[in-house]
């Protein structure tokens, strides 16, 4: 995917993400866009555009969600609730970073592992953004961006987190109606999560109260294990796995 994605360096745009970008990708900077995905460095941050569609993370956007008394109407709020205090959870399937977002607003501090380089630097992106809003700033202060297989960093957790949030959904799987347009520009970056079981197996050795994995409403458990309860929605359902 990386050989057809073209970085793009504007006036006013970051010059030293562009140069770290376009060295984990191994392509040039240029200052036009490609004819499939381009990144687009400029003074609003980053964004990613092809297609005709351009998509940027926008965290403020969300802040309705989770703001007079809606976030209790969460479904994924309801999926992490906690009696205790200091909470951390592990979001290893970080993706833009909204259902972090609403694990974050609900006052865990998470980190979000994302493997893919274009995606962490969209979602960097967007929470350095948030930051700036005092609406969005303490949440999004909670959120702190680990880039690499979340595999690996579960396997090095010295200590087992609260809450590991998993969502492997490999797009194919959704009905296309429920993808919203600018996601499907996102979608065109990730690779099958091929190693759902796997990713699964390793948040369980990590030892955490409790793991949370996001489904398609009618697609078997993942790695055929059987949850303690589960949240169900009307696309999709939250299996909660209690230790
Ligand atoms: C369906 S998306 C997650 C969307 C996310 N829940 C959100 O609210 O935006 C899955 C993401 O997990 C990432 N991913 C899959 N397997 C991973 C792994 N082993 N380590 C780190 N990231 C992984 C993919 O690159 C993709 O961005």
């Amino acid at each position: 995917m990386k050989d057809n994605i073209v970085i793009c360096l504007r006036d006013g745009g970051d010059r030293d993400g562009a140069t770290l970008l376009a060295d984990k990708l191994g392509v040039p900077i240029s200052d036009s866009e490609g004819d499939e995905l381009t990144v687009v460095f400029d003074n609003t941050g980053l964004s990613l555009r092809g297609y005709g569609l351009s998509y940027q993370g926008d965290f403020e956007a969300m802040i309705r969600r989770v703001s007079d008394g809606r976030l209790s109407h969460e479904m994924l709020a309801k999926a992490v609730k906690s009696k205790e205090t200091s909470l951390r959870a592990i979001d290893a399937t970080a993706g833009m970073g909204e259902d972090a977002f609403i694990i974050a607003a609900y006052g865990y501090e998470v980190t979000l592992c994302e493997q893919n380089p274009v995606i962490a630097a969209l979602l960097k992106d967007a929470i350095r953004r948030a930051k700036k809003n005092p609406a969005a700033k303490d949440i999004v202060g909670r959120m702190h961006v680990y880039e690499g297989d979340s595999i690996e960093l579960l396997s090095k957790c010295e200590l087992p987190p609260d809450v590991i949030y998993l969502d492997p959904m490999f797009p194919a799987r959704q009905k296309s109606g429920l993808i919203n347009k600018k996601l499907q520009l996102i979608q065109k970056l990730e690779p099958p999560c091929a190693g759902e079981e796997e990713l699964f197996c390793a948040a369980i050795a990590a030892g955490p109260k409790k793991i949370v994995v996001k489904r398609p409403l009618k697609s078997p458990n993942l790695a055929g294990k059987r949850p303690n309860y589960v949240l169900s929605g009307k696309a999709i359902r939250y299996d909660c796995y209690a230790f």
